[in-house]
């Protein structure tokens, strides 16, 4: 590669999950730190980091398309960007990229791009560096202090998984399950509270099983990090994605029913209805174990906003099986969901089973499930209308004077009137519609 000028713009572009997303805002951190800017819409930026997902072969194939959009619109400008790969897909197949895409001059995993600064430095002398080294702690404690302000903020708590669902990159492309240190983790919600933050999300692949050793010494899990969480007063709204069945215990359940600022909300995916589909998904628990769990979490929160995560056609689903997903969806009821059809990943076990299903009949069951899943979104909204609830306002609707922001359940609401963003404000929820709620501001600003 050609020496280069050293980069005066940026953009990050994150493809994947929360902890993808936030490992972006991290990056970008560092960037600004070194005096880069963000480039200003519309233009391309001196350096592209494109913070990739490996999760699905869609997400996967996205990365080609953007680095050859990127040279092609580089060499029209006369002026080519350098590249940076950072994320899952780094992780997984990064010499495949450096081999396949001559213009990328950064491959980075994610768990080393606390090191992205200098792999920059050498990639304006021309050298091309990839990184995708796993030591975990060490990342945290290289990177920056956070700087932007916003009033909502993504906290990781934990990474990894050791789960090998046999269908899922998580665990090659993450490593093994680690959680942060309690001090840390205290330590940056305060920063974020400091800096405007008035709700956070704990992240993490399994962020339930996130362990650790509280101010005294005593071994704690998550509910003990949340009950601390809110003791920070500027605090008002703690938030956690994504746990997993088998890492549920009942102090967590029970911080639902005794900590206030913990939202009634939970995204717990279950992947299929179908105990023998779960089994060789090595998922470890049963259909009815997850209802059993569900109906412990709604007794200790009754209001609680269920969400989840299904695969249809994983090999060998059969139709009867694919039904028992529809009669899971029925009783449980959910208030949001994500579905996918089943996508072979390299290198995982499931790719090479027997009995790969069709892609009409994936495409006919998503779209079965999607409908039922809709249909009770939609429900859930309706069954909002007339409740007054707290909105905390995140940012300008498309009309002037009009606001977005989320309910306690994670509805998007809009609605007119004098406030900021940051607010916490009372909100009379008047319409539903499939993805949000028109409401109306009362006067009150709680915070
Ligand atoms: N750790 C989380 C989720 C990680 S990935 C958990 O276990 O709950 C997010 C979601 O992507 C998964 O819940 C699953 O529904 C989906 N997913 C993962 N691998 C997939 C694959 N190979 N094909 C289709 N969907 C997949
Ligand atoms: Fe993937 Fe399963 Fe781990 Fe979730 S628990 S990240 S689906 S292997
Ligand atoms: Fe994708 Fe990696 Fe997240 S594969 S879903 S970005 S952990």
């Amino acid at each position: 590669m050609k020496p280069t000028n050293s980069p005066k713009t940026y953009r990050v572009k994150s493809f994947g999950c929360q902890m993808n997303v936030y490992d972006g805002e991290r990056m970008a951190d560092m960037l600004d730190k070194r005096g880069i800017v963000p480039a200003p819409e519309g233009e391309e930026a001196d350096l592209v980091v494109l913070n990739t997902c490996h999760i699905r072969e869609k997400a996967a194939e996205k990365v080609y398309s953007d680095i050859g959009r990127l040279t092609k619109a580089g060499r029209k400008a006369g002026k080519e960007p350098l590249i940076a790969v950072a994320g899952c897909i780094a992780q997984a197949e990064g010499e495949e990229i450096m081999s396949r895409s001559p213009a990328v001059s950064v491959v980075v995993g994610p768990q080393a791009y606390h090191r992205l600064p200098e792999m920059l430095d050498k990639a304006v002398q021309g050298e091309r560096a990839t990184d995708t080294d796993m030591p975990a702690i060490a990342k945290f404690a290289a990177l920056p202090e956070r700087t932007k302000r916003f009033p909502t903020a993504f906290l990781t708590v934990q990474e990894g998984c050791d789960k090998f669902c046999t269908y899922c990159v998580v665990p090659y492309t993450r490593g093994a399950e680690i959680s942060r240190p309690f001090a840390d983790l205290v330590d940056e919600a305060h920063r974020l509270a400091e800096r405007g933050a008035r709700e956070i999300t704990l992240l993490g692949q399994n962020v339930n099983a996130w362990s650790g050793a509280d101010a005294k010494g005593d071994s704690c899990g998550l509910d003990g990090l949340i009950r601390e969480l809110a003791k920070i007063p500027e605090l008002q709204r703690i938030r956690y994605t994504t746990s997993h069945p088998n890492d549920f215990y009942k102090g967590l359940v029970r911080c639902h029913a005794e900590v206030d600022k913990l939202m009634p909300y939970l995204h717990l995916p279950v992947q299929s209805g179908s105990d023998r589909v779960l089994k060789a998904m090595n998922r470890s628990h049963t259909a009815d174990s997850y209802l059993r769990l569900l109906e412990e979490m709604r007794a200790a929160r009754p209001d609680i906003a269920l969400s989840g995560d299904f695969i249809v056609g994983f090999p060998g689903e059969t139709d009867a099986e694919f039904e028992e997903t529809l009669a899971l969806v029925d009783e449980v009821g959910y208030a949001q969901a994500f579905s996918f059809k089943y996508s072979p990943r390299p290198g995982t076990p499931a790719a090479t089973m027997d009995g790969q299903v069709p892609k009409e009949v994936m495409d006919e069951r998503l779209q079965r499930l999607q409908a039922a899943l809709n249909r009770d979104q939609l429900a859930f909204n309706e069954a909002s209308v007339g409740k007054t609830c707290e909105v905390l306002v995140e940012r300008k609707g498309k009309l002037a004077g009009q606001w977005l922001g989320k309910t306690p359940w994670l509805q998007s609401a809009w609605f007119e009137g004098e406030v900021a963003i940051g607010d916490l404000v009372e909100v009379e929820l008047v319409e539903a519609g499939p993805n949000s709620l028109a409401g109306k501001l009362r006067e009150t600003v709680v915070a």
